[in-house]
């Protein structure tokens, strides 16, 4: 008889992996490395110095996980730990010369096992891209709703953000963010005067666009959509790096917005944003309700708690814009990266269907390229069925009805 364990696909993924870390220990040992240390100094290799969160996000290890393992390679002289000239707040991890000096046994250690494994290279390519979509089709949180990252994102407090753009979501972003207890600035298309009477209203300076850039943290861009490519073009020039932009913005051709001929063929909304704009951004905020983000925020680790999704490139940023997300009253999911931010567009199934942390994880998954922008285009005809003035129950109903998978 068949043991059940054996047809069991979790049970062979865990003996392989198993296989895999004891073939590592004779290779390792001599070099004093752990199998997960040997893979954080891989990482620093490729690219250091780095934070421990986005060591951690790299190699998919939670904060409890990375950071006794940094502080074991650390005792051992393999990599320091350093503030961040730029930003206090942050620990830079780095590989020290003698850390450094591992650098060709280290990258020696694949050939050995893949003599071991008896694979060919396109077996192992093979293995990979399998390995690869099961590990991360299914994705949720990485770093940044991790609980260990929240204390890490708790450290940010009293941020400086710019808030550019104050209607439905600028507006109740800046006010939370200053019931939060972060430094705000707001900006609208009407200058300092123009934007004095909200600001007044939420405790934030009223600034023009260059002031809720300069010297800020991060900045949330929050206009109509086509408003981005009017943006003067050095507007982020002084921007450090490590200050993210945040865009909430959405693409609705014909209703709202004239047509761009690049997102009309297949370009990601936020890329085609950080190209107007001539640097990353981060997408948050952008598949939540206005409603919803107003008056449905609760307090982490409420049983009601909805979910945003978050999508960049920076593990650092993300990280940072997940802290927000978390200050306004909302699970941050992530989202992967920026190229994978046609996943949370309009009428996808995670589009602003308030979905909690894993559902909203699960509908990323399920969204299918191609599919969303039909129904994006049929929305009038969808609005329209659910009479002249829809409550948020209608709208939620239907939202999550027509955006769910075909
Ligand atoms: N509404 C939603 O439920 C929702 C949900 C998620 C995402 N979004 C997306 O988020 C973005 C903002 O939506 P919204 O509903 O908040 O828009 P909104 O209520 O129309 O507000 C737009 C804001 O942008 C400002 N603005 C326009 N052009 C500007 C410029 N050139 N420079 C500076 N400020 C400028 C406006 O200032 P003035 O008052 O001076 O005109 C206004 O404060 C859109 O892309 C939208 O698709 C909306």
């Amino acid at each position: 008889m068949t043991r059940s364990t054996a047809t069991q696909l979790s049970f062979s993924l865990h003996s392989a992996a198993n296989r895999m870390v004891r073939l590592h220990k004779p290779i390792l040992e001599p070099l004093g490395l752990t199998f997960p240390q040997y893979l954080v100094v891989l990482e620093l290799l490729d690219g250091g110095p780095r934070t421990v969160g986005a060591l951690g996000a790299a190699l998919d290890m939670d904060t409890g996980t990375i950071t006794p393992l940094v502080k074991r390679l650390e005792a051992a002289g393999r990599v320091s730990r350093t503030r961040d000239s730029t930003d206090e707040r942050r620990v830079m991890v780095d590989l020290t010369p003698a850390g450094r000096s591992l650098e060709a046994a280290v990258r020696g250690v694949t050939g050995q096992i893949k003599t071991a494994c008896q694979l060919t290279d396109e077996g192992l390519d093979d293995l990979r891209r399998t390995l690869d979509a099961l590990a991360i089709a299914p994705r949720g949180l990485t770093a940044p709703d991790a609980p260990a990252d929240a204390l890490h994102l708790a450290e940010r407090d009293n941020m400086k953000i710019g808030v550019i753009g104050t209607g439905n979501i600028g507006g109740a972003l800046a006010g939370k963010l200053r019931a939060a207890g972060h430094e705000v600035r707001v900006a609208n298309s009407r200058g300092v005067e123009g934007v004095r009477a909200f600001a007044d209203k939420v405790g934030a300076t009223p600034v023009d666009i260059r002031g809720a850039v300069e010297g800020v943290d991060a900045v949330i861009l929050s206009i109509p959509f086509p408003a981005v490519a009017d943006l003067p073009k050095d507007l982020f020039d002084g921007l450090p790096s490590a200050a993210p932009v945040i865009d909430t913005g959405n693409y609705y051709p014909g209703l709202r917005d004239p047509q761009i001929a690049e997102i009309d063929d297949g370009m990601v909304e936020s890329v085609w944003v950080s190209r107007q704009i001539g640097r990353p951004v981060v997408k948050a905020f952008n598949n939540i309700l206005a409603y919803s983000l107003a008056e449905l925020g609760r307090p982490l680790g409420a049983s009601d708690r909805l979910a945003v999704a978050v999508a960049g490139d920076d593990p650092d940023a993300k990280a940072l814009v997940a802290g927000l997300v978390n200050d306004v009253g909302f699970d941050p999911v992530d989202a992967g990266p920026l190229a994978e931010a046609w996943r949370q567009q309009p009428s996808t199934p995670v589009y602003c269907c308030d979905w909690n942390a894993q559902e909203t994880r699960d509908a990323l998954a399920l969204a299918r390229p191609g599919e969303a922008p039909a129904k994006r285009d049929a929305m009038m005809e969808t609005l329209a069925k659910l009479g002249p003035s829809p409550t948020h129950a209608d709208i939620l109903a239907s939202n999550r009805v027509v955006n769910a998978p075909t």
